[in-house]
């Protein structure tokens, strides 16, 4: 057996959708934990550029479409020259859904699953084509959702990407060995534009069906992530619930 050697912690993470929402919570606690963060989203607000105004040598944005493989690609490269190599990633960027399986076009399916499968996929290749081409040891953390593990009406689509993405979180794990730590965390419902479609009967209703009797905040995601990213944890391949226990 080879020795085992823990993997440091992530010194530069890449954070997509980090413009607003959890992913502006993530890329802020990474800094706080001393990372240098690379965050992009198609647009950067005010937020994200005020992070990037106030740590100009350890945080590197850009506004890009995680659609466009190019400029994802582009934006890989330069954040890696103007702060090192890059060694965590963060998959938090995606898009909502709230509307019934029958009734939501085509086109929109084909974005969401765009947008919330296809483009982390990729994202994850081109940072871990980079990441084994040097030899680098790192982390990888998808952001999925309990809606990959219970059924929830209007959400058919977007489930089955966040599902998609845990079971390519786990086949991964695998392929990297322990080289790089892989793993989900799935959020129960959390204030943000992207739930802000549920009405207050709806937040009471699930918030009546949380065990623990309050809706998830960024505040009790942004430990969790924090610890896959930077702590020896020998935890691999898994997703992390954190739901209030709404899901159970
Ligand atoms: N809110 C919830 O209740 C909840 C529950 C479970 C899981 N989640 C998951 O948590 C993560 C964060 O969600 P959130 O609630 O913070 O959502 P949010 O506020 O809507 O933020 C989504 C982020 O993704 C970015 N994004 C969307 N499409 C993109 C694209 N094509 N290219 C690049 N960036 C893109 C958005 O920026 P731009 O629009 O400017 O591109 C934004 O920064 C998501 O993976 C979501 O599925 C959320």
């Amino acid at each position: 057996m080879p020795e085992y050697t823990p993997i440091p912690p992530a010194s530069c993470v890449v954070v997509s959708g980090a413009s607003r929402g959890l992913g502006l919570a993530l890329a802020t606690d990474a800094l706080k934990r001393g990372a240098r963060v690379a965050g992009f989203a198609r647009t950067v607000t005010p937020e994200l550029q005020a992070l990037a105004d106030a740590h100009p040598d350890d945080v590197h944005v850009a506004a890009v479409d995680a659609n466009d493989s190019g400029a994802v690609a582009g934006f890989l490269r330069d954040a890696a020259d103007r702060l090192g190599p890059l060694d965590a990633l963060v998959n938090n960027a995606a898009v909502g859904q709230d509307s019934l399986h029958v009734h939501t076009s085509p086109e929109r399916i084909g974005e969401i699953v765009q947008t919330n499968l296809t483009a982390p996929l990729l994202l994850t290749r081109a940072f871990l084509r980079r990441l084994t081409a040097r030899g680098g040891r790192g982390r990888v953390v998808m952001v999925t959702s309990v809606c990959a593990q219970r059924g929830y009406a209007g959400l058919v689509a977007y489930s089955a990407t966040k599902g998609g993405l845990d079971s390519a979180m786990r086949a991964l794990a695998r392929e990297m060995h322990g080289r790089v730590l892989v793993n989900s965390v799935a959020p129960g419902f959390f204030a943000s534009e992207m739930s802000s479609v549920l009405g207050g009967e709806q937040l009471e209703t699930i918030t009546r069906r949380t065990p623990t009797g309050r809706l998830v905040e960024a505040d009790d995601l942004t430990p969790i992530v924090g610890m896959l990213l930077f702590e020896d944890t020998n935890i691999h391949g898994q997703v992390l619930t954190v739901d209030g226990g709404s899901s159970i």
